[in-house]
């Protein structure tokens, strides 16, 4: 059972404001004391930097360190820790694989298959890389419900395509996209896959290997973990034939001024020090996460944003966009986003006016313009909840929006 009341009390944001209602999870979640303090406790009583010492202050800490990355394996069902690359963020895992796994191998005239509801961070790499070697970025469209048009999937992967690039659920949206199906479908044309779990990873049981996923993305901050660190899961196969890209300490075998060799495992890709307390503060996060189940998280969350979706409908000119429009069918293809936009009111407005009743959401394009452009919007307004939401913050939101509803109109 989910009880996001005594949830609340474990953040101390929500101590130190408990007036705010935080609806901008997909942003960024809160974070509970447990990884706060494990963030203070790193640098008050192990503060040491990583693989290099061997004092025991910093033998321990490399120890702290290195856990995590059996735990981040044990979180997604990794088979184990050497497919775990630590970065900065669910963009660098993408730019990293952009970069280092498909770069060498993509030719002209080659494809790279993304669909229209990615986020820029999942757009841009690939672009960059199109432009660069003269390959072709391939778009999926998407129906009017916001869900992947999955007959022209099928049509749009070719003997040319070279990565199939998928969010696994949307920022904009909150769409739950197949990607187990879809995973297969592209293996079955011998394509790997790269997903972007930055908006799954939190509330749904991710298991890499049952996937058979190429790669796997995520950032820390996006699941009551610390900014800044992140996680790129690659089958080992891969990351052994990737070269690194950025290069320097802590990442090489041998080095001499004719020749450098580098390390085998994920740790090639490290170069450097890296954001040491922020991926001891991240194994805190899965900590934190894994004292819950994922279904009772995905059963509360499907139970706010149905009362949410029934309650936001009842409001005139307020329409839910993408994913699922009404509250009776808000089951297994919408997460725990809800964008919407009401008439004649710019989304701007409505986030700005909604902070002033210190309830967060975002407004905008929320990094997809692309996919704006397709639905013919300027932006939305973007609800995004999670553990720590109450029905009762969502009455406070709708009396606010029919405030606004009747100051417009
Ligand atoms: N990607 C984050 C969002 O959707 C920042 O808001």
């Amino acid at each position: 059972m989910i009880d996001p009341v005594n949830i609340r009390g474990e953040f101390p944001i929500f101590i130190n404001n408990p007036d705010l209602i935080y609806f901008d999870n997909a942003a960024t979640t809160q974070k509970p004391a447990m990884v706060i303090d494990g963030i203070k406790d790193y640098y008050e009583n192990h503060n040491s930097n990583i693989h290099r010492g061997i004092y025991d202050l910093a033998a321990s800490t490399t120890k702290k360190y290195e856990v995590v990355r059996q735990k981040v394996a044990d979180f997604i069902g990794a088979p184990n820790e050497q497919s775990i690359v630590y970065t900065t963020g669910t963009t660098a895992g993408i730019n990293l694989v952009a970069s280092s796994f498909l770069s060498h191998q993509l030719q002209a005239g080659d494809e790279i298959l993304i669909s229209a509801m990615e986020h820029h961070a999942n757009l841009i790499p690939w672009q960059m890389l199109c432009e660069a070697k003269g390959a072709i970025l391939k778009v999926i469209p998407i129906n009017q419900d916001g869900t992947i048009e999955k007959p022209l999937y099928k049509a749009l992967l070719s003997p040319k395509t070279k990565m199939v690039a998928l969010v696994h659920v949307s920022n904009s949206l909150g769409t739950i996209n197949p990607i187990a199906e879809m995973i297969e479908i592209a293996h079955d044309h011998g394509i790997p896959v790269l997903i972007d779990g930055a908006q799954s990873v939190a509330h749904y049981e991710i298991d890499v290997k049952a996937l058979d996923v190429d790669f796997f993305v995520f950032s820390g901050h996006k699941i009551f973990g610390p900014t800044g660190v992140g996680i790129l899961y690659g089958k080992e196969e891969h990351l052994k034939k990737m070269h690194p890209i950025n290069f320097g300490g802590d990442m090489i075998k041998n080095v001499t001024f004719k020749k450098t060799s580098f390390l085998d495992g994920p740790q090639k890709f490290e170069a450097g020090t890296t954001n040491i307390a922020g991926i001891i503060g991240l194994g805190y996060a899965i900590d934190y996460l894994n004292q819950f189940d994922k279904k009772e998280i995905q059963k509360y969350l499907k139970h706010l944003r149905t009362y949410a979706v029934n309650k936001m409908l009842e409001i005139n000119g307020l329409r839910i966009i993408g994913s699922i429009n009404n509250g009776n069918n808000s089951t297994d293809q919408a997460g725990s986003i809800i964008s919407f936009v009401m008439d004649g009111i710019h989304p701007h407005d409505i986030a700005t006016i909604l902070g002033v009743e210190k309830i967060a959401v975002r407004a905008g394009n929320h990094c997809t313009q692309p996919l704006m452009d397709f639905l013919e919007l300027p932006g939305t307004t973007r609800a995004s909840f999670t553990i720590y939401n109450t029905p009762f913050e969502i009455d406070k939101m709708i009396d606010a929006l029919k405030g606004i509803q009747q100051f417009f109109n």
